[in-house]
Formats: C-alpha cells, structure tokens, sequence
C-alpha cells in the first residue's frame, strides 16, 4: 500500500522508443523498452495521481487505472502530448524521442536495385516534446525530463535542464547494459537549479518512487 501523497495531481508521462518510417515495411528506432516511463506511471496511480500514459510502441501491459494513448511516431507523440496538457500539473518525458526521420517515406516497399551503389536517407529534425512542453503557455507547474547520455552526464544534463526549460532532468548511462534501455533496472542522477541527486542502482519501480518523492520535493 502507498500513501496516496499524489491525489488530485494529474500527471502525463511518455514512454518508450518512437519508430520514424522509412517506406511501408521499415523504420528508424532505439532500444527502448518502454519499462521505465511504465514503472512512473504505475508507481504515480499507486499514489493517488491520475495518469495519462503516451506510449510509443512497446510490449507492456497497461498498469491498472493508467490512461493509455498509443502512438507510433515522435509527431504522434507530439500532437498527443501538447493535446494532454491542459489541466496537467507534472508532465515527465521518458520517452526516447527519436530526434530526426526520413525526410518522406516510400509509399511502397524501396526495392534493392542489384547495383551495389550507396543509397541515402535524408533525414530531418523531429519537434522537441519536452522543449515545446517546457515553453508552453499552459506548461505545467512541474515539467521532468529524462537524458539517457554517454558521457559528461550531468554537464549534458545541465545544459537540457535549461534548453528545454525543465524543473528536473533525470539522467542515466545509456551506455551500460545493467541500468537504462531494456533493463530492468536503473541508476539515476536528479539534476536540477538546486542539487543533483543521485539514486540506485534499483529497480525501475523504486527509482520510479525516487524521482516522485523529487518532484513532491520541488513544491510546485
Ligand atoms: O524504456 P526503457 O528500456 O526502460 O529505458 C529507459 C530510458 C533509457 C529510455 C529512459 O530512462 C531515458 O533515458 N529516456 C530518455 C531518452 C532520450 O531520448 O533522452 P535524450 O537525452 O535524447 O532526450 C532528452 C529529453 O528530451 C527526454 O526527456 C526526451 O523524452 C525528450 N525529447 C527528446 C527529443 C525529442 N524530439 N522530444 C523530446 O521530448
């Protein structure tokens, strides 16, 4: 049983990979699972809040009393995300938001053409969420992204943290196999104005539970 700190918060959160088409049988993508962006929205229902899930495509069940929208593409992802906003207190981006896609997708199936020659797929940025969301005129009180980095975690973190205009960047090594994509567990960095934080390695439910005890933290 959890206290039920998170009554009356409305949050939405987004969760796992973007596919971005190249023609109709093949498309770009990243390791998401989706787990982590379903284990916050999981442990934010046990706590009380209302919860819109924006999943991108993944192989999850819907943790019980979670609103679930289905998208497929990061401009899907997009339009469902600036459509859930109003009335939203806390908005976390866990997504793994492809940055770019082709700049058109075939219609029909690109046939190999036996030539051996290269061939190019001109790709073009993508709308950044958590940047639109972070800027908006109905931005939320609390606005939470993620950064999944390499290196020069909480410096990349840092800068996202005021680019996007966010309260609080989550940062985690995408780099490792034991925490971030697909694992099942997660090590993270809370950076925000005030302090960095760092948490785990845990499951993805307890840094799920960390990250919201943060946000109560913030205040807003
Ligand atoms: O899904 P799992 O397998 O459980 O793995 C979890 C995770 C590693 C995907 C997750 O913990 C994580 O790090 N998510 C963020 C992935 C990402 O795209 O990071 P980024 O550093 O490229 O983006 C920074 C932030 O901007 C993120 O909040 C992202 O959702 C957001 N973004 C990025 C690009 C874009 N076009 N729109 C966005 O909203």
């Amino acid at each position: 049983f959890q206290p039920q700190d998170l009554s009356g918060k409305s949050l939405v959160i987004t969760a796992g990979p973007t596919q971005e088409a190249i023609d109709p049988v093949r498309y770009l993508s990243n390791h998401s699972s989706g787990k982590m962006g379903f284990a916050l929205a999981q442990a934010a229902s046990e706590r009380g809040a209302t919860v819109t899930l924006i999943a991108g495509p993944v192989n999850l069940a819907t943790p019980a009393g979670v609103n679930r929208v289905d998208v497929v593409s990061a401009s899907q992802m997009y339009e469902a995300a600036l459509n859930s906003i109003a009335g939203c207190d806390v908005f976390i981006g866990t997504a793994a938001v492809a940055d770019y896609r082709p700049s058109s997708a075939a219609d029909q199936k690109i046939k190999k053409d036996g030539s051996g020659a290269e061939r190019t797929i001109t790709l073009i940025e993508n709308p950044d969420i958590l940047a639109s969301i972070g800027h908006h005129e109905n931005r939320p009180a609390t606005v939470i992204g993620f950064a999944a980095e390499t290196q020069k975690t909480e410096q990349y973190a840092a800068d996202k943290l005021q680019r996007k205009n966010a309260d609080a960047i989550v940062a985690n090594d995408v780099s490792r196999s034991d925490i971030g994509f697909g694992a099942a567990n997660n090590e993270v960095l809370w950076v925000s104005d005030q302090q960095s934080v760092p948490f785990g390695p845990a499951s993805k439910r307890d840094v799920a539970h960390f990250i919201l005890d943060q946000i109560l933290n913030l205040g807003n």
